[in-house]
């Protein structure tokens, strides 16, 4: 069986706070685009992941479920083809685990609905259950640290463009100088000026691909990917080109609607 496993991008990101667990405490808008990762999974004996990585989410998120439906005998092999770049804010890998999620549901027929499939989802990782749901409903308001999740009953047709500068940035990292820097009013991502702070490269991104006409830049997450707004899928294929001139990687997506 192969499922594609959608990236996202946050529209809007606000830290309200640190909670009690040590997690920050969070809104925000998570729109899912078509870039996306391939998984391909086969009835097996155990459970594997050909990503080879200890702390894969594939394999944490098929032990959850495994866990939850009490058949601990079930198996399957996991084979990712990866496309979303990591550690870049697109929730590469939260995707792969909501693709497992929802695709393990069906290969197992364990008959879960896509809301408890999400609230398993929060077990494996912080964005997991934004993206199950995405996957049924597109964007989605997450909050709390990522459990509380709701279909925004939005449609979006936008088209954007995707610039990453290569570096990897470490979410804890980033929220560990957001603490120490506090709230500033002048991004609609709270994470992007610690973000910057750290590694600089995202700033000169950012004003590049606003120079080269895309609109409203934003970076993504914890960073290091930024996006921008483009008229048409034309006019963002232009703007990709005039990024990898720059020797970066860059995409033209659309968000993705179910
Ligand atoms: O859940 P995830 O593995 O993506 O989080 C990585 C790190 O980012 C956490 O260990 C924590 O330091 C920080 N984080 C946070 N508040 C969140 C999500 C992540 O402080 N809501």
């Amino acid at each position: 069986m192969q499922i594609r496993a959608f990236a996202k991008v946050n529209y809007t990101l606000e830290v309200l706070g640190k909670r009690d667990d040590g997690y920050h405490a969070l809104r925000s808008i998570v729109v899912p685009i078509t870039l996306s990762d391939t998984l391909t999974l086969e009835p097996a004996e155990d459970l594997s992941c050909d990503t080879g990585y200890a702390d894969d989410l594939c394999l944490k998120a098929a032990h959850v479920l495994r866990a939850a439906i009490g058949r601990p005998q079930r198996g399957v092999r996991i084979c990712v083809q990866k496309n979303i770049p990591v550690g870049g804010g697109l929730g590469g890998g939260s995707a792969d685990a909501a693709a497992t999620l929802v695709a393990l549901n069906e290969l197992w027929q364990c008959g879960l609905s896509p809301e408890e499939l999400a609230t398993l989802g929060a077990r494996v990782g912080s964005d997991v259950p934004a993206l199950v749901l995405a996957r049924f409903y597109g964007p989605i308001l997450m909050e709390g640290r990522g459990e509380r999740v709701a279909p925004l009953n939005e449609v979006y047709r936008h088209h954007l463009v995707l610039v990453n500068p290569g570096v990897f940035c470490s979410t804890a990292e980033v929220f560990r100088l957001f603490s120490q820097q506090g709230k500033s009013a002048s991004s609609q991502n709270d994470l992007e000026p610690p973000a910057i702070s750290l590694y600089p490269i995202i700033g000169d991104v950012k004003q590049a691909l606003t120079a080269a006409g895309a609109r409203d830049v934003l970076m993504s997450g914890s960073g290091s990917t930024v996006f921008g707004f483009a008229e048409d899928a034309e006019t963002a294929q232009n703007l990709v080109v005039k990024m990898k001139q720059r020797g970066w990687d860059a995409w033209a997506v659309e968000t993705y609607q179910p």
